[in-house]
């Protein structure tokens, strides 16, 4: 018996549903109908099988369907409630100097774990300086690992020199906006079955966006920290000892300092192409 796919033949009703969901094919009906998987190895551990099931009767790597979310009248946002969202999100570049509860934090990562990846790879980490006092340890590791690359004899771009100088006055934080705290989501690209480990990683930063804000925080994607990995391709491994090459994207986040009485209009922004 697989240990991956248990199924409760007396609640089976071989309605074969789960077999029709298995993107990977690697469900099959046994002969006398009930559904199986001859081998584990082509299973991508999606769980469609489980979630779709009408009666429960799968168990699926040890979870149960008792303590999945019945999605029957779940209350789930509307398209107004989205859209509006999407409207009127705004990055945030003043945050309060406040840390954020760590069991906030720690809700959003685990949710976040729910996130799409290629062929369901689940290959991120998401490495999080929580802390403001954590995030103060990571300018000055940052600022050392520039300062550094300088003392190289190294030239640097003006867009990331004076930045790094008016960081280490204290004059301004272009780099991190002051941030409290920073995910830093990355996916192991050398993990089996990873296919598309830098979309993976921009999805969950995403979805992370989605969650902080609905639990009263504000984020800023940190485009800075990407960048600089193209100048000093070591700074990430000196700075959080992340492997160089590992594709990854970093969030900052924190309460808002800032509020914004009304949406930005976007909507004609996009080209939008209609082929019929
Ligand atoms: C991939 C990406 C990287 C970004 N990097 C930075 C950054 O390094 N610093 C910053 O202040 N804003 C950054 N932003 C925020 C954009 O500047 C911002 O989304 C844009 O100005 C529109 O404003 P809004 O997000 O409030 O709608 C980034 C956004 C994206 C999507």
């Amino acid at each position: 018996m697989s240990d991956l796919f248990k199924l409760d033949k007396s609640s089976c009703v071989k309605c074969g549903a789960c077999v029709k969901d298995c993107a990977f094919k690697a469900l099959k009906l046994s002969n006398e109908g009930y559904p199986e998987i001859p081998q584990e190895a082509t299973c991508m551990k999606c769980q469609h099988c489980f979630a779709i099931c009408p009666k429960g009767a799968i168990v699926f790597d040890g979870k149960r369907p008792q303590d999945s979310i019945e999605t029957k009248n779940l209350e789930l946002p509307n398209a107004i409630a989205v859209e509006n969202w999407l409207r009127t999100r705004r990055s945030c570049r003043f945050f309060k100097d406040e840390d954020v509860n760590q069991n906030l934090i720690d809700k959003i990562l685990k949710t976040l774990g729910n996130v799409p990846t290629g062929c369901n790879a689940r290959s991120l980490t998401f490495t999080c300086i929580s802390t403001r006092e954590a995030m103060n340890g990571f300018r000055q590791d940052f600022l050392h690992a520039i300062e550094e690359h300088r003392e190289g004899n190294k030239l640097l771009p003006r867009w990331l020199a004076l930045p790094a100088i008016l960081l280490r006055k204290g004059v301004e934080d272009i780099f991190f906006r002051g941030a409290p705290s920073m995910l830093i989501v990355s996916s192991d690209e050398t993990a089996p079955g990873v296919t598309t480990p830098n979309e993976d990683v921009i999805a969950a930063c995403t979805y992370f966006e989605m969650l902080a804000e609905a639990n009263g925080l504000a984020t800023c994607w940190c485009g800075f920290l990407k960048m600089i990995t193209k100048e000093i391709p070591e700074i990430l491994e000196k700075t959080t000892g992340l492997r160089r090459t590992t594709p990854f994207y970093a969030m900052l986040f924190g309460f808002p300092k800032v509020r914004y009485p009304r949406s930005v209009q976007r909507d004609s922004y996009a080209n939008i192409i209609y082929r019929r």
